[in-house]
């Protein structure tokens, strides 16, 4: 059988750019592609192989595609809910446009697999809020959440139609902190760590009561390979599969911090992202993935919160 070549797009992305390592570490560094709009200035690991790629440029997509023989894509490239607000004609383009040149040069160079994430984005003011299920009513608000709907259509169709193995989960707010993520409405919980561990005081762009569905880095990977490596009869849902970890308010991710970091100070600002965080679910129900491919979380979120703040209590020290 011909030995897997994969392209990650948006590789350098909150996702993309620990999901890259964990890709280099599981199929090996030559072949894995790791892809960006622009190549980093600080790109100094030399067996990292960086190729630019304008997910809105067909050909140079192809290119890439045929000179490392590519079998499957995650195509991490997106815009996300905050900053879609601020240029929806732009955020549509990339979202949609460049998800549908994914899958078409997917179709034309026969890939093995794709991968595509989508979002709680994709559900809105009339979905049940609570526990929201598989199949429900989704009319999303955010042009992000327009265009991670259309694109769970597409990715069904294109599995339907063309037979292309499209694989792909609803994620909730992800944390992380190697690499921050950028423009999202759930950036706050990752902000918040931040503030913590450097001794700062932390300004909340919600309410402190606004829960939102969230999971942390290792389970987010873990979901993502898990899905694809799982046999493709058991994934039998092609749009797309809600998946979660936990489910938290501002003030109670604060009040776990507090534990550790006494003096930690927070204040609430909300802004035009409360209005976005309010036509999300509050927490998912995915029985749906635990059922098909067996899909379970590790961390909580006082699990989370420890691990968080030792790594970047040690990343504060290497840096001073
Ligand atoms: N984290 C994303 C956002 O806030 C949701 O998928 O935009």
């Amino acid at each position: 059988m011909q030995k897997d070549k994969i392209l990650l797009t948006g590789a350098l992305g909150q996702i993309g750019s620990e999901l890259s390592q964990t890709l280099r570490d599981v199929y090996g560094e030559a072949n894995v592609v790791v892809s960006d709009i622009r190549r980093p200035a600080d790109l100094t690991i030399d067996e990292v192989i960086f190729e630019e790629i304008n997910v809105l440029d067909t050909q140079r997509l192809g290119e890439v595609i045929a000179k490392y023989k590519i079998t499957q894509i995650y195509h991490l490239a997106a815009v996300l809910s905050a900053s879609g607000e601020q240029d929806p004609l732009f955020a549509w383009q990339i979202n949609m446009d460049g998800t549908l040149n994914v899958l078409d040069a997917a179709r034309e160079f026969s890939l093995h697999k794709v991968y595509f994430p989508s979002s709680i984005a994709v559900f809105g003011k009339d979905t049940p809020k609570h526990n929201t299920p598989q199949h429900t009513i989704m009319n999303p608000s955010t042009i992000y959440g327009i265009s991670k709907l259309t694109g769970e259509r597409w990715c069904e169709y294109y599995f339907r139609k063309y037979g292309l193995d499209v694989r792909s989960l609803r994620y909730p707010g992800i944390i992380s902190y190697k690499t921050p993520p950028g423009g999202g409405t759930t950036d706050y919980a990752v902000d918040i760590y931040y503030k913590a561990a450097e001794g700062k005081k932390f300004e909340c762009f919600l309410k402190e009561n606004t829960y939102l569905p969230m999971m942390y880095m290792p389970d987010a990977i873990k979901a993502t390979l898990d899905i694809m490596n799982a046999p493709a009869e058991k994934v039998k849902i092609r749009s797309s599969y809600n998946i979660t970890a936990m489910s938290f308010s501002p003030k109670e991710v604060y009040q776990t911090i507090q534990k550790q970091v006494s003096d930690f100070k927070i204040s609430y600002k909300p802004d035009f992202r409360q209005e976005i965080a309010d036509s999300w679910p509050a927490s998912i129900d995915d029985s749906v993935a635990r059922q098909d491919w067996d899909w379970q979380p590790d961390f909580d979120l006082s699990k989370m919160t420890d691990d968080m703040l030792i790594n970047l209590r040690k990343l504060k020290e290497v840096l001073v």
